[in-house]
């Protein structure tokens, strides 16, 4: 008789944004006159950059003669796109091209890499946090060794070493900067921390740097890689997503430096032989037309997405603020973490949005406790919709 996997039994019923999605739709059924403005999933809505679509375009064309045909791939990505992401993104970092595992984005990689450890590793995850890192370590079954780190005003979002307790001493630390949902960021010197904590403990970082485009404070790192000692306890985590419209093309990677070892053993060759069970590769079409991102037209036309993309989010905030609320992020991040006044939870401010303002966001409680009175918005929507947003937030009444 088969019988399930009783983790999955442990989960929040549905995925936060599967949540969301499912409660807008209910309301749009119900208004179907209403103007909906999107700003919850952190979904790009601009099209894809001229660069990228033109290499899509001739890599197709490849694909119809008898020289440019490919059949599978190499498993951790081609070696054009390898080679220009570590001219573009690594340089001088010590990341070679071999260190670099392609694939269709960084959800599926953070959601699959915990597969290489034991089931008895304690996970440390700040809060809130993105629902993937929680998610997958329940489905795996470690549901009950999941340490949660608070981050919140009162910490300035800048979550504190755990303490010297073995029951909270974590094995696999989740960090992602600029931080999804709160838009913080961390600097060299708290970054620095969490390495030589790794370094003295043993344990591993995975550090999520989807949002590295958005950064604009020039001290700020981009990749933990710039903290001495990282290649030995990180592996980074990156996605063509929000950096280049990608989420519908899906194309990200990991990168696994060789010193990155847990008794000895390669996270990288294990990585490998995870992927190469488990996963054809990214398409080549894909991946050459994530090869243009890091070309010099494509890194123009990338910056002016990212840019535009924080022009929204600075008007999302100034919105926030001209209604008397307290907002974080959006400065180096695309996203906007507002905190609500004192006693509103945050799934009653997301029906007060939605049904005044028929403005869609994310409550702060979907991404754990720590999230609770607050509520996430994103830079990601068009230009005129999210000017139209904050226009109806001047006539906002449900605070
Ligand atoms: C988000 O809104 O947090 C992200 O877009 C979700 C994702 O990348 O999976």
């Amino acid at each position: 008789m088969a019988l399930l996997n009783p983790h999955y039994g442990e989960l929040p019923g549905n995925y936060l944004f599967a949540e969301v999605a499912d409660r807008v739709a209910a309301f749009a059924a119900k208004h179907p006159q209403s103007k909906l403005i999107r700003l919850g999933i952190g979904d790009v809505t601009s099209p894809l950059p001229p660069s990228v679509i033109n290499a899509l375009r001739k890599a197709v064309d490849e694909q119809g003669t008898e020289a440019g045909f490919r059949g599978y791939g190499p498993y951790n990505g081609y070696d054009f796109l390898r080679e220009a992401i570590v001219r573009d993104c690594f340089h001088g970092l010590g990341i070679s091209p071999e260190e670099i595992y392609v694939s269709d984005g960084a959800k599926g990689d953070l959601g699959n890499f915990q597969e290489l450890f034991s089931l008895d590793c304690k996970v440390a995850v700040t809060d809130p946090v993105y629902p993937v890192y929680v998610d997958s370590n329940i489905m795996a079954g470690r549901g009950r060794g999941i340490i949660y780190l608070p981050c919140t005003a009162e910490n300035d979002f800048v979550p504190e070493l755990p303490p010297d307790n073995p029951q909270e001493k974590p094995d696999l630390i989740y960090l992602c900067y600029p931080n999804n949902p709160t838009g913080t960021v961390l600097d060299r010197r708290e970054l620095k921390k969490w390495v030589d904590y790794a370094l003295t403990q043993g344990a591993i970082i995975l550090y999520d740097a989807a949002y590295e485009a958005y950064i604009s404070s020039p001290d700020l790192p981009r990749s933990i890689y710039e903290i001495e000692g990282a290649t030995e306890v990180a592996a980074e985590f990156r996605s063509y997503s929000k950096l280049a419209g990608f989420t519908g093309l899906r194309c990200g990677y990991v990168v696994l430096p060789r010193a990155l070892r847990v008794a000895k053993e390669s996270l990288g060759e294990l990585w490998l032989r995870r992927q190469s069970t488990k996963y054809n590769g990214c398409p080549y079409i894909v991946q050459r037309a994530a090869e243009a991102v890091h070309s010099p037209a494509g890194k123009a036309e990338t910056r002016a997405l990212v840019e535009k993309y924080l022009g929204n989010a600075r008007l999302v905030r100034a919105a926030f603020e001209g209604l008397g609320l307290t907002v974080y992020g959006g400065r180096d991040a695309p996203y906007i973490w507002v905190k609500l006044p004192q006693g509103m939870d945050s799934w009653s401010f997301f029906d007060r949005l939605l049904q005044e303002a028929q403005i869609v966001g994310t409550p702060g409680a979907g991404f754990g406790p720590s999230g609770e009175g607050y509520f996430r918005l994103t830079g990601f929507g068009d230009p005129a919709l999210t000017a139209e947003a904050a226009a109806r937030l001047k006539n906002f009444k449900g605070l």
